[in-house]
């Protein structure tokens, strides 16, 4: 009975003390959950909320960030306790607390009051943990090869060091970084599952390096850590532009760090000390593939008791000028694999093993041999029509894996610095018969989580979402690249420019882009031009980016602000962004962009529609000068956003009076040049519906319901359709399936988005193979829409603080069902059309508001579980607006049904 009473009080008081529901869950700091070894001193902290009850908000927080485990659960925020803070504020936190130094470790919880009063009980607790932030605080050395050949592709150079751990150990550490890429193991594990580290960067200006924790891995006794180093980007072939853009040879850098029990220390960094041998992998290349030989493994080389008597000692290298900085975003991971469709026999003693999917990564493949048989692996995205693989689009990138079996039952092989573009794998020499599982596609990528997802009732449309993610997940590979198969895979700034509003709806960005736009930045030369493809690569020169492509500088802070409230970004890059418009302007003084186009792409690929480059290129400054302006305006920099919107002005009256005749007609009269002006809203207003309609005639009489944009034009050509009145077209341009269209490629089994318009046609074939990649995302841009327009998800304030709900049906589609997880939560948009009826099922997260848009004539023909929606818990009717009834909603799940 004590029990009982006990029991039972204790419940009461549960419930007195959090008589809310609202919990705060999905800790993160500067993006990433429990990030170690970060370079922020002054990181930004993010949760959700998460509550059962509609219209919930948080009107408080409290932070609290502790030096321990301990002092945290005692509720001590020795390092910062914010106190009650009265505030909606629950993303993008900036610390406050005690300055943090190297490698201290933060742990931290939140707790929130709901719109009673009421406080959570604390989050979960979550940590950061700082990596090192001065120069002095590597004692490690850069060490390689001695004598390593240069001139020719080398073996990969296996280093390792053995070492005694005499006392107990409290924690252990490893700073890894590599002029080149790395594997890092210790005794005999490898430390990790990322690839690629440490990323593609400017290696001019900066090198990553990452923090991994190895408590678990160190024992007390005696040790070994190592690495196998490979030419990745910095010594390896980069673009067409050949080896050695950065340096010489892969080097390493690794500082081990061990904490004892009783608080001393000891570390083991790189050095001469160290020894170093070559192994199996004869050479390995991004753009050439891989040579294992695994006569020649090393046994288990990282192993403590591994004998490295015979090894040489390691040759000690100058560290390099670059800066050397903590990665800030998720590493390559592999986040898939796929299984043979179907095995072919084109020729005798060859295979074709079809995945079914355009991908990024590699094959892992099982073989049973002789010692001496050696497989070669060949990678193509096409067939020829006799079935053998189509590699004429790789151009230089040779992309072949060769294996040399040690004969010894089973053997696996993958490969290590080096990844394919491909839906194909050739498979020569293989001893015995291949079978289903002898070859798996291993899909690699950045691990940028996802958080959208579409689905409608038209499988075509299905196809082309899905493509688009796909193409996303293998091209957004350490930085966005332009396409993964052919010795390119370029951080093009066009193609990122085009794609990036999608990008965001696919997959958390924040921290990829916050990392790529320092390579943005440190490609910039003095004089405020751009690269055109970033991480600048040496051979590329200093080169100044074209319009369109230059204009990433700005337009990808600009939206990455829009997805995550992210004003750090816009704060960081303001200076860069601005310069860029005034390197426009300082050689364009008559504000139009005629002079300094450089390699000056204009509308690429598009249909037999060119635009004149100087209208394109004065609308991209325009543009540009638009968002600086509104950035501006949004660090409170008042003097600056005064003058960028008055340059916008002039720049949209010298267009206005250089390029728009009084009949509306812009010069080119190109679905483009109608694009930019109407969507970077340039026109005067009595010209825009005059422009709308020879737009809506070029695309409709002209082409007769085709596109004809390039990678430019296209991303504005729905969204612009949309804005301006024209839904039923933008829909018959989505579900057109002949030539030109999106719908035309995935007729002819398209499963990533082709460069190309022309890719592949039924009269002509293959394109020029001199550029024609059929997994590239830029004609994918489409993607923004579906989820936007489609869908109707769209942030109504930056952040997605308050949403715009507004799905805008056409096109016969019967249903969609659209979900993004921004940073407060979980959105969804589902709706459907049943005869007359539409219903819409709607999730707002806690602490945000949306605006509706539910399809009906009036508001009392909304209803909510048979109940008039307008008095609905949560809802409340706004207005009526182009034949939808408008509610503000707060967080909560609502499922309305409108009848006709
Ligand atoms: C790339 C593009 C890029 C373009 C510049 C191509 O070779 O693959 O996607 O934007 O060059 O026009």
């Amino acid at each position: 009975m004590r029990i009982l009473i006990a029991a039972g009080v204790a419940l009461a008081l549960i419930q007195c003390c959090f008589a809310q529901t609202m919990t705060a869950t999905h800790l993160r700091c500067e993006y990433l959950i429990n990030p170690i070894g970060i370079g922020e001193t002054k990181p930004r902290l993010s949760w959700w909320n998460e509550s059962k009850e509609r219209g919930a908000v948080q009107t408080a927080y409290e932070i609290l960030a502790s030096s321990s485990r301990e002092k945290l659960s005692q509720n001590v925020g020795d390092l910062w306790d914010t106190g009650k803070v009265s505030s909606d504020k629950s993303i993008q936190i900036e610390y406050a607390g005690s300055p943090l130094k190297s490698r201290d470790l933060v742990f931290w919880k939140v707790r929130v009051w709901d719109k009673s009063g009421n406080p959570s009980p604390y989050s979960e607790v979550a940590k950061w943990e700082i990596g090192l932030l001065d120069p002095s605080d590597w004692q490690a050395n850069w060490i390689g090869k001695p004598n390593a050949t240069i001139d020719k592709a080398d073996p990969s150079p296996y280093i390792r060091k053995g070492f005694d751990v005499s006392s107990p150990i409290d924690h252990a550490r490893i700073y890894v970084s590599a002029q080149g890429l790395y594997e890092l193991y210790l005794n005999g594990h490898r430390v990790s599952d990322d690839h690629f580290n440490p990323g593609f960067t400017d290696y001019k200006f900066r090198i990553q390096y990452e923090t991994y924790d190895v408590t678990r891995l160190i024992k007390q006794g005696r040790n070994a850590v190592g690495a196998i180093l490979g030419d990745g980007w910095y010594v390896g072939h980069v673009g067409g532009w050949g080896r050695q853009q950065y340096g010489k040879q892969p080097m390493g850098l690794v500082q081990l760090e061990v904490t004892f029990k009783d608080g001393s220390q000891m570390s083991v960094g790189s050095s001469s000390a160290w020894k170093v041998a070559d192994g199996p992998i004869l050479s390995s290349d991004f753009m050439k593939g891989e040579d294992y030989d695994a006569r020649k493994e090393l046994g288990n080389w990282s192993a403590a008791d591994f004998d490295d008597s015979s090894w040489q000692s390691a040759m000690q290298g100058s560290a390099p000028a670059a800066a050397i900085v903590a990665q800030c975003s998720e590493p390559v991971r592999k986040w898939q694999e796929l299984h043979a469709k179907s095995i072919t026999q084109p020729k005798t003693g060859m295979y074709v093993v079809d995945l079914g999917q355009n991908m990024v990564g590699w094959a892992r493949m099982k073989v049973k041999g002789k010692a001496s048989d050696k497989v070669q692996l060949r990678f193509a995205e096409m067939l020829n029509p006799d079935g053998t693989i189509y590699t004429a689009n790789l151009r230089s990138a040779t992309s072949t894996d060769t294996y040399i079996l040690k004969g010894d039952g089973e053997e696996v092989f993958e490969p290590h610095f080096t990844f394919h573009g491909f839906r194909y794998v050739e498979v020569t020499g293989y001893p015995g018969l291949l079978q289903d599982d002898s070859i798996t596609g291993i899909v690699l990528g950045s691990a940028t989580p996802d958080t959208g997802k579409f689905e409608c009732s038209n499988q075509m449309v299905n196809q082309l979402w899905h493509n688009i993610y796909w193409g996303q997940r293998g091209n957004y590979l350490s930085v966005p690249t332009d396409c993964p198969q052919r010795d390119e895979r370029l951080g093009w700034m066009g193609d990122a420019e085009v794609f990036v509003r999608t990008a965001a709806y696919n997959c958390e960005i924040g921290g990829f882009m916050t990392k790529w736009l320092n390579d943005v930045q440190d490609g910039q030369t003095p004089s405020g031009a751009f690269a055109d493809v970033s991480p600048r690569v040496h051979d590329f020169g200093d080169n100044p980016a074209a319009p369109g492509w230059g204009d990433a500088g700005v337009i990808v802070p600009y939206a990455i602000y829009q997805a995550y409230d992210d004003k750090r970004i816009l704060e960081r890059h303001f200076e860069s962004m601005r310069i860029w418009v005034d390197y426009i302007h300082d050689n364009n003084p008559n504000l139009l962009w005629e002079k300094s186009r450089a390699n000056d792409y204009g509308d690429w690929l598009n249909i037999h529609e060119e635009t004149p480059h100087e209208v394109l290129g004065t609308a991209f400054f325009a543009h540009s000068t638009d968002l600086v302006a509104k950035s501006a305006d949004v660090l409170g920099l008042t003097d600056e956003a005064a003058k960028y919107h008055e340059l916008f002005k002039g720049i949209c009256d010298a267009f206005n009076k250089a390029y728009v005749g009084p009949d509306g007609r812009i010069k080119g009269d190109t679905q483009t040049a109608y694009l930019v002006a109407l969507g970077f809203h340039m026109l005067p207003d009595d010209m825009r519906p005059l422009a709308i309609q020879h737009l809506v005639e070029d695309v409709t009489v002209k082409r007769n319901n085709h596109l004809a944009t390039g990678f430019l034009g296209v991303s504005l050509l729905n969204p612009v359709l949309t804005e301006t009145g024209n839904l039923d077209l933008a829909y018959k341009l989505l579900l057109q399936d002949t030539f030109p269209s999106w719908g035309y490629p995935i007729k002819n089994g398209a499963t990533t988005i082709w460069e190309r318009w022309d890719g592949w046609t039924q009269d002509k074939g293959f394109q020029d193979p001199g550029m024609n990649s059929f997994n590239h995302y830029s004609l994918g841009s489409v993607g923004e829409w579906l989820y936007g327009v489609v869908g109707g998800i769209k942030p109504g304030t930056p952040g997605y603080k308050e949403i715009v709900i507004h799905p805008q049906p056409g096109g016969n589609l019967t249903y969609a069902n659209t979900s993004y997880q921004s940073i407060y939560g979980d959105i969804k948009s589902n709706w459907k059309i049943d005869g007359h009826s539409f219903e819409l099922s709607v999730k707002i997260p806690a602490n945000t508001k949306a605006l509706v848009y539910v399809p009906a004539a009036s508001a009392e023909a909304v209803m909510e579980h048979g109940h008039p929606a307008s008095s609905a818990d949560g809802l409340k009717f706004l207005r009526m607006e182009d034949g939808a009834a408008v509610f503000e909603a707060g967080s909560g799940s609502y499922d309305l049904t409108s009848t006709k």
